[in-house]
């Protein structure tokens, strides 16, 4: 296997695209390594494989590809269960707990990974981390109306959060019209904890901390695709 950031993405997708079966309810996650999920789910439709598959899509981005790909799209009120959503990760620990929001879908990810009956997580190597934090900030997706206090919040929690730019002076907004303020805490000794405090505070929308939501992550490295389930699992 070739160490080709891209090509490892693409493996890491296509192992997960195979768990996919006609008919079911497919959540699609943002970002590189999902975009090729959905290029491959596409595929396999258009041949006819997957018959009566219906998405949903976590982002704006992701639902016009789908629908340019001529994928066919669930509304917004989306039924209660998806059968498997196959999103990426920009951090995975151990335990595979998960940073995301890198691509700034956190908010709709969030929804999507709760209401699946099977969250796959496709990642190449560099996402494994011994700690949460270690190697990304912490996206967290909080109301303009009030965001510096958000964000003194944040900083009094021991983070440093910087407000996301879409270009210079311009904020980035999600798909909501919120900001994403990326909070480097450096390793997270207790993620529980910290996502404990992040649920309770009015004005912050959502946080990137995924917690025991992953059924399986698919783990591409230079030598194998891993097929990793959690420990409790
Ligand atoms: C999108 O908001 C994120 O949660 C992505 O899933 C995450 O950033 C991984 O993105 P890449 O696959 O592009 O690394």
């Amino acid at each position: 296997m070739t160490g080709d950031p891209a090509r490892l993405k693409r493996q890491a997708a296509e192992f997960a695209v195979q768990f996919i079966r006609p008919g079911m309810i497919v959540g699609l996650g943002t970002g590189s390594t999902s975009a090729h999920a959905v290029r491959r789910i596409a595929g396999l439709c258009a041949k006819g494989a997957l018959r009566d598959l219906v998405v949903f899509a976590t982002s704006n981005e992701v639902r016009r590809d789908a629908a340019d790909l001529g994928l066919a799209l669930l509304a917004d009120d989306m039924p209660s269960e998806i059968d498997i959503t196959i999103d990426g990760a920009d951090e995975v620990d151990p335990e595979l707990n998960l940073i995301k929001g890198g691509g700034g879908a956190l908010l709709r990810e969030k929804i999507a990974a709760q209401a699946s009956r099977r969250e796959i997580i496709i990642v190449d190597e560099t996402k494994l981390s011994p700690r949460l934090g270690t190697i990304r900030p912490l996206p967290v997706e909080v109301l303009p109306c009030g965001w510096r206090s958000q964000a003194r919040y944040l900083a009094s929690l021991g983070g440093r959060p910087v407000l996301r730019t879409a270009s210079e002076g311009v904020e980035f907004r999600t798909d909501q019209g919120n900001f994403i303020l990326d909070c480097r805490f450096g390793p997270i000794a207790k993620p529980e904890e910290l996502a404990r405090k992040l649920d309770s505070r009015a004005g912050i929308i959502e946080h990137g901390l995924f917690l025991n939501l992953a059924h399986d992550v698919i783990v591409a490295t230079r030598k194998e695709i891993r097929h990793l389930r959690p420990p409790q699992g």
